[in-house]
């Protein structure tokens, strides 16, 4: 039992899809007064998601409108990226103030990849814990039977917009994230690619083989997948081919 007006907040993983929920997750999502979650306009299949999944545990969905990110800079993303999470930790507060006791966030995947979640919620300055998911990493791995590294060798998980640079530096062993451009097309050398667009969906496309014969595979895989969900989201393992 929570002590009166004071608030704790749990960031739950959900996985990628509704089946992938642990159990652990939905004990969690079962132990909270409401969940908040963030409204990105009309349409969002994520909100629409997190709605079903509490519907289905009984427990409220309470929408916030998601502010607005600034990508006027390209130069200043790091800036723009802070300024947002300081914008949806006040939006958050404000709903906390007003509705006291254990908060949940249902957070996409893994909280630990690519997910703001927690360093908005350390800006509230209240007790939280964290439940793991199953990350699109680990799906990308398991529908491919692949290990996501070489014996004892070391993966590099990184997103589109970095993964020149990476490559750069001598990295050839990539997971690569938010990459809506499949920028792995425009690398120089031999590679070989595991590629998936939403993964855990029963509309799932799976692509592997090398890049340069599977190119254009992946990019009509990618639209079949937008056509059959609404969205599409995609994930891939690079490797430098030896
Ligand atoms: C904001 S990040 C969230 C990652 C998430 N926390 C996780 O653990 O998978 C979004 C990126 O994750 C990847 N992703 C998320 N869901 C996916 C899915 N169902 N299939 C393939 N990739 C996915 C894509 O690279 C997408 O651009």
């Amino acid at each position: 039992m929570i002590e009166l007006g004071v608030s704790r907040v749990r960031i739950i993983g959900i996985g990628c899809h509704p089946g992938q929920l642990t159990a652990e997750s939905r004990a969690a999502i079962a132990s909270c007064d409401y969940i908040i979650a963030a409204d990105k306009g009309p349409g969002d299949p994520l909100l629409a998601l997190r709605r079903a999944i509490c519907a289905d545990v009984g427990v409220e969905l309470v929408a916030v409108a998601d502010p607005p990110r600034d990508r006027d800079d390209p130069a200043d993303y790091d800036g723009a990226v802070l300024d947002w999470h300081d914008a949806r930790a006040a939006a958050y507060d404000s709903v906390i103030l007003d509705r006291p006791g254990t908060v949940g966030f249902l957070v996409w995947g893994d909280p630990a990849f690519y997910d703001s979640t927690i360093r908005v919620v350390e800006r509230l300055r209240l007790e939280y814990d964290v439940l793991p998911g199953v990350s699109a990493l680990s799906l990308l791995a398991a529908r491919h039977r692949v290990v996501l590294h070489e014996v004892g060798r070391p993966v590099l998980v990184t997103t589109g917009r970095r993964l020149v640079a990476e490559v750069a530096a001598g990295h050839d062993n990539l997971v690569v994230m938010l990459d809506g451009r499949l920028q792995a097309a425009d690398l120089d050398g031999d590679w070989d690619i595991w590629w998936g667009a939403n993964l855990g969906s029963p509309h799932e496309e799976l692509v592997a083989g090398r890049l340069g014969d599977v190119v254009s595979s992946i990019r009509q895989a990618r639209e079949r997948a937008r056509d059959a969900d609404g969205w599409v989201m995609d994930t891939y393992l690079l490797r430098r081919r030896r």
